[in-house]
This record gives structure tokens, sequence and C-alpha cells, in this order.
């Protein structure tokens, strides 16, 4: 049996040559942009991708059984063609969980205190002592977070906002009596989360239901004041209305740690001094990475043995 990975991945990829006739790492920036690179992918019985690969049905090769994709995420897949094909898919959902809600953290706090800003001033050689109004933000403490999905990131972000004494609200597909009970998160519709929110992150995947999800209407419903947070998928806003937003509300903010056509920002974006963008790093520490390539490994030697998948996408 053949396995094909797109990208090298970090962590250890050892038992895949145990248990593979031919283990195949493809390379490249863009490695299913480069028609060796596809026909090598389309020939496996097993492939491992990322995020970043598209995978439609002009991918899914003959030989292909299983799919694994390195994420939580699997917007990137054409999944009505693997279920056509009769192809199974896995992916990595429990082992980043922490990190994304750590990240997501990260962003609430940089994104309402001049964390960025200040740390430019001390490299710009204008810090001349303590001022009693340099770079003030706002606060954190106490400031009401508002969810949108309550899936494990969502929680795993309310139980940190604890910490923090913060009122929390939350929409989600349906109500999650844990989150209720436990953390006295309250469940809300989705215009009073809205209007109610000082800080809104997103958690839902995307989907067509979610796609510009947030968008001018909605924009406007928030606080003129509120941050509002992305760690899930980019085009679960809609960027170029965000971006004229941010432009027109100077006291409105964003922490963005993903983009609608990433790489590529809306024009404008990074221009706006409200609004923090990182490229993609929800996920990125050292430890979630590699039990990421674990659970990718163990899926596909799974497979490969005709053992039960853990991680396989339900309907
Ligand atoms: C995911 O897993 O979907 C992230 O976006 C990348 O780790």
């Amino acid at each position: 049996m053949k396995v094909v990975l797109t990208r090298h991945l970090p962590g250890n990829l050892g038992p895949l040559h145990k248990a593979f006739d031919e283990v195949a790492i493809l390379e490249g920036e863009n490695p299913l942009e480069n028609a060796s690179n596809k026909a090598a992918f389309r020939s496996a019985d097993v492939a491992i991708c990322t995020i970043t690969e598209k995978i439609g049905a002009d991918l899914l090769g003959d030989a292909l059984r299983c799919l694994i994709t390195y994420s939580v995420g699997v917007d990137h897949i054409d999944l009505p063609a693997t279920k056509r094909r009769g192809i199974r898919v896995c992916r990595t959902p429990d082992a980043l969980t922490n990190a994304t809600a750590d990240l997501t953290w990260a962003l609430i706090l940089a994104g309402s205190r001049e964390i960025v800003a200040g740390e430019r001033l001390m490299h710009t050689g204008g810090f001349f002592g303590w001022r009693p109004e340099l770079l003030l933000g706002r606060a954190v403490n106490g400031a009401t977070l508002g969810i949108v999905g309550m899936g494990r990131i969502g929680r795993a972000v309310a139980r940190r906002a604890r910490g923090f004494s913060m009122p929390v609200l939350y929409t989600s597909r349906t109500r999650v009596s844990e989150v209720e009970s436990e953390l006295g998160a309250e469940w809300v519709e989705w215009g009073e989360l809205l209007e109610r929110s000082d800080i809104l992150t997103l958690h839902c995947p995307l989907t067509e239901a979610s796609r510009h999800l947030i968008g001018e209407a909605e924009l406007l419903r928030m606080k003129p004041d509120a941050l509002l947070v992305n760690t899930s998928r980019g085009a679960v806003i809609d960027e170029a209305a965000l971006t004229a937003h941010l432009g027109s509300h100077s006291d409105f903010r964003a922490a963005l740690d993903v983009f609608e056509r990433e790489p590529e920002l809306s024009p404008g974006l990074l221009a706006c001094r409200n609004a923090l963008c990182l490229p993609h790093l929800g996920s990125a520490d050292r430890p979630t990475r590699e039990r990421m390539t674990g659970i990718c490994v163990s899926e596909a030697i799974a497979f490969a043995n005709g053992a039960p998948l853990r991680y396989e996408l339900k309907e």
C-alpha cells in the first residue's frame, strides 16, 4: 500500500515506513499545483493532506480509500465527492483544542491591551518612561465574552474566561447544558449575542450556512467599541465588509488569525491600525503539531491494518 503526504509534518513519521510499502512526501510550497505531485497524490491508497490543499474530485484517484487531513477543519475537502467515491475521511480534532483556545486568548488580550503597539514603541525608541496615559487599552477582566459555536474549542475558550471573571454568552447549533451549569454560560439569540458582547469570538466550522455569518449588518449591530476575534475560518467573516467597518469605526477592533483568501488579505486590512493579524497560528505549538502528526500516522496505520478509525469524520 502507498501513503502520500502533501507536506513534511513535525514529529515521528517513522511508523509509516514500517506499515506501508511506499511512503511519499511531496515537495514544494504549493505541492498539488505541480503535475508530477498531483499524479503521485492520485496514485495513493492513503493520503495525508493539510488545509492549504484544496482537495477536489479531480484529485481523488481510483486507489484512494482513506484521506486524512492534518486539521480539525475539513472545508478544503470536497466531502460530497469523497462520499460518492466511498473514501473515508479522518481529521485531528482533539489534539489542537487547547492550543487554539490559548491562541484565541492571546488575541483577546493583545486585541484589548496595547501589546503590539507597546512592543513597537520599544523597538522604535519611543519609551521615555511610565506615563499615566501611555497606550491605554480596554479592560479584559469583567468584559462580556460572546462565543459563536460551543464545540470543543468554544468550550475551552469559555473555560479560560472564568479566570477573567467574564460573563459568557453563546450561540450554537445546539444548547450545551454542561457549559451552562459548569461555566454559567448563557445561551442567547444571535442578535442579542451581537449586541451584548464586548468581545465576540468565532469558533464555528466554515459551511455554506456560516460563510459570511459576520457581514456589514452584523458589524453594525455590534457595540461600536467591540473586539471581534477569529481563529476559525476567515470566510466566516465578510472580510471586505470588516475592512470597511474598521476604517469607519476607529473604536472597533479585530484580532484575526484566519483570512478569507489566505494567504491574501483584503486590500486595506493590514493598514487598519485597529486590526491585529496573525498568520494562521491557532494550532502552532510544537507538542500540538506533533500530536496531530501522531493522529495522522496512527489513523493511516489503522486503515492499512483494517482496524477501526478513531477520528473518522461522521456525517
Ligand atoms: C485546523 O486544524 O483546522 C487549523 O486551522 C489548522 O491547524
